[in-house]
């Protein structure tokens, strides 16, 4: 496919050079549903639905911009990966995503456990009910006043990140009586293939005590004297939006290396090994993620298999999906504002959103797709960026896209897979209020996290 061959396409040498789409795809009313909710469809009005409601009634009940998640997706996706890694091992959803009491409640529901990483997750669960023993505690600089908490609630898991951390949680586990069951993180030298700034497993960054030089053994040999702490395993989280096994497979040999050499200095076999997270979703056409069973099989076999080259029993195994449970259940409804073309380079279309409810694509230099929603059109396609409202021109949502050259104000648009990280790293800019979450399942909506009211603004600001 070439640019050329579309006659709106674009004709200035940067936008070549830096667009994403080559050409507008064969029907702009279609929806792949490779990057949409499950339940996401259109009907005979081509007006599109979730759970069965027409985006158009949402928008009138529930106001724009706001995130509807299909939470019959959710919960699908919630068993097909306690599916996919059975009874002997055990999936974390990474509330990082996107956490609330509904979500809590979820996953409580379809028997996945919980990976919380500030003292607010922990709340949140908390709250929700979520049995403490099911939650596991991560961070890289976890506060004292936070690891009290863990330990006196009784969290299943606290993942050691630092040589620091390890003496700090043990002092208080023993100063409060119990002994915690932790697992180290360790950071394993492995290249994700993904963003900078979500790639975690190489060595020159923040996260985790490394294989290399032997600081994970030492981080082990003291975590394994002190009385405060029940060391059961080794952790790795090697980055995010990951597609490609080979980091997994190379990060799940080097944990079960380094679980030999634990077994062969102390004579301790440590049952527990957690991959973490990380696994990609489709944000566009082009993306191809695996399936939870593919992931699971990859993952289960080489541990097995490296196991027993090293004569060690199979430990038990968990892992941390965050985006691939929540993140394409999810989409942003958006109303369009003012649309600028811009001639010979393509049509700039606002929105009543913006970098505040989807920070990921000035962040990360995401890729999203749109599409109208409210209804469908014939016109030709025409190259667009979608932009938000606010006070700075990185306020992109979707970078390139195609939307029908009749596209007017009023009409709603929609980008998908929002589920993850939108809404958990939405911000008040410009005083933005942030949307809520509204879930939607068989012919219901209801508001799982409130829109953000004036009000709300007004009572922090106490000056
Ligand atoms: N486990 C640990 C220890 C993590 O640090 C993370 C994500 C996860 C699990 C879940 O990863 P997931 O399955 O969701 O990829 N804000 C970025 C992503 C940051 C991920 C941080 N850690 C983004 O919007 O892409």
């Amino acid at each position: 496919m070439s640019r050329s061959a579309h006659p709106a396409g674009p004709r200035h040498a940067d936008v070549m050079t830096e667009g994403h789409y080559t050409a507008p795809p064969a029907d702009l009313n279609a929806l792949d549903g490779k990057v949409w909710a499950r339940t996401v469809t259109r009907d005979e009005g081509g007006t599109v639905t979730v759970g069965g409601i027409e985006v158009t009634r949402l928008a009138e009940e529930f106001g724009t911009p706001a995130y509807f998640l299909d939470e019959s997706d959710f919960r699908a996706r919630c068993r097909a990966w306690a599916d996919a890694f059975g009874r002997d091992a055990d999936v974390f959803y990474a509330g990082k995503a996107f956490l609330s009491r509904a979500v809590v409640r979820w996953l409580q529901e379809e028997g996945l456990n919980l990976d919380v990483c500030s003292g607010g997750e922990l709340t949140t669960a908390l709250d929700a009910g979520m049995p403490a023993e099911r939650i596991a505690f991560h961070g890289n600089n976890k506060t004292v006043a936070e690891i009290e908490r863990a330990v006196t609630v009784g969290v299943g898991r606290i993942v050691l990140d630092s040589f620091q951390e390890i003496a700090r949680v043990a002092h208080i586990a023993q100063r409060l009586g119990k002994r915690q069951r932790v697992q180290i993180r360790v950071t394993v030298g492995v290249e994700a293939h993904t963003h900078e700034f979500i790639a975690t497993a190489h060595e020159d960054q923040k996260f985790g005590i490394a294989l290399a030089g032997g600081q994970a053994a030492e981080a082990v040999r003291r975590a394994l004297t002190l009385d405060g702490l029940e060391l059961t395993g080794i952790h790795s989280h090697i980055g995010s939006q990951i597609f490609d096994m080979a980091g997994f497979e190379v990060s799940a040999r080097r944990v079960v290396q380094l679980l030999a050499e634990v077994r062969d200095e102390h004579g301790v076999e440590l049952p527990e090994i957690d991959l973490g997270g990380g696994l990609g979703i489709a944000y566009t056409s082009e993306d191809d993620p695996r399936e939870p069973h593919e992931i699971a099989k990859a993952l289960g076999d080489i541990v097995t298999r490296e196991c027993e080259a090293a004569g060690l029993a199979t430990p038990r195994i968990s892992v941390e999906p965050g985006r691939a449970i929540v993140g394409p259940t999810a989409f942003t409804l958006y109303e369009v504002g003012t649309i600028k073309p811009l001639e010979g380079l393509r049509t700039y279309v606002s929105v009543d959103g913006g970098m505040s409810d989807n920070i990921r694509t000035a962040l990360y230099d995401a890729e999203y797709t749109v599409a109208l929603v409210s209804r469908t059109s014939d016109a030709e396609p025409m190259l667009v960026r979608v932009v938000g409202k606010h006070c700075e021109s990185g306020d992109i949502v979707v970078k390139d896209a195609f939307l029908p050259s009749d596209l007017a104000p009023g009409d709603l648009i929609a980008v998908p897979a929002t589920g993850a990280y939108c809404r958990s790293m939405a911000s008040n800019y410009n005083h933005a209020l942030r949307p809520p979450v509204v879930a939607v399942r068989d012919g219901g909506a209801r508001v799982i996290v409130r829109r953000e009211t004036e009000e709300d603004l007004l009572r922090l600001d106490v000056g």
